[in-house]
């Protein structure tokens, strides 16, 4: 372990927004751009996370859009956002989930950029977003404020670059950092028992290299890494901060916002695991007898 080698990592970006103003677009289209000419097979795997690589850096969106994902892992202590996007329609503007994601982020203090969609809209009105925002407390660069907009359209796929490059920049002013060269610790995104494989873990690595033959604590349950599966389906042996891959070869299925820890020693995981399920069983059996 190398205590002192921080390096920067790739931000983690949540997409929130009101219904319908487009944040499963917005997802689809960035997913889409990342995959380069000679491998456009490589977008069929589906992971809660993907990593996307432009010129100018990585960014790590988690492939879940919307306020309960987020408040569930937030309440569960999970930090894993460090950059929310705020989706709201150039034509609708600001509705009661916009507000809402506003204080979810605020709470959670992560910063918001706004992506202002439907820009190709010919009743667009992005002027009219700046002001409602600015009215509850969001208030853009351009009127002395500190939040980033970006004026987007996942329909005619405008506008995604720039917002790339937003992202980065706001990143660089978070200054992300993590040790890669120590053991793994992260969190569960999402999990799931495959028929094939086993549980089957999406997780995020936060801190250190998680690496094959790692022994492993993912909640209540313990295991050996067996296997790394990236978001392009294909097997590695390693995963960096802010890397997402499937970890295969847990006891049992995790629950997203666990917390996933590297140990050491594989007897080590077992005890943690172990001593975790039994304190968890103890609270159940508190509740039930009460
Ligand atoms: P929920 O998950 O239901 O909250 O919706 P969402 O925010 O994920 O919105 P979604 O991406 O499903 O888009 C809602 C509708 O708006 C769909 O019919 C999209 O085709 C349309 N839409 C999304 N982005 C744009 C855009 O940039 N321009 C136009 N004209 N339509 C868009
Ligand atoms: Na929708
Ligand atoms: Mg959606």
């Amino acid at each position: 372990d190398d205590p002192e080698n921080l390096s920067h990592r790739p931000p983690v970006v949540t997409i929130m927004g009101h219904v319908d103003h487009g944040k499963t677009s917005l997802l689809d289209v960035i997913r889409k751009s990342r995959v380069t000419a000679g491998e456009a097979g490589g977008i069929t795997q589906h992971i809660g996370a993907y990593l996307v690589s432009t010129d100018k850096g990585h960014i790590a969106f988690l492939d879940t859009p919307g306020h309960e994902a987020f408040s569930a892992m937030r309440s569960r202590g999970a930090h894993i956002t460090d950059i929310v996007i705020l989706v709201v329609a150039a034509d609708d503007g600001v509705m009661p989930q916009t507000v809402e994601a506003i204080n979810h982020a605020k709470a959670a203090k992560v910063p918001v950029i706004v992506a202002v969609n439907k820009m190709d809209k010919p009743d667009a009105d992005p002027d009219r977003v700046q002001r409602q925002l600015a009215e509850i407390g969001v208030t853009p660069e351009a009127w002395g404020g500190d939040t980033i907009f970006v004026h987007v359209s996942a329909k005619q796929e405008t506008g995604i670059d720039e917002l790339m490059e937003m992202i980065l920049l706001q990143a660089e002013v978070l200054e992300l950092k993590a040790n890669p060269d120590k053991l793994a610790s992260g969190h569960v995104v999402e999990a799931k028992l495959d028929s094939g494989r086993g549980p089957v873990a999406t997780v995020l690595v936060k801190e250190g290299t998680l690496k094959t033959g790692d022994p492993v604590v993912c909640g209540v349950h313990h295991g050996k890494v067996r296997a790394l599966i990236d978001d392009r389906g294909r097997k590695v042996d390693q995963a960096g901060p802010s890397h997402p891959v499937e970890l295969i070869g847990l006891s049992g299925v995790p629950m997203a916002g666990d917390e996933m820890v590297a140990l050491k020693d594989e007897k080590d995981a077992k005890q943690v695991g172990q001593h975790r399920f039994q304190k968890q069983r103890a609270k159940e059996l508190a509740k039930t007898s009460r």
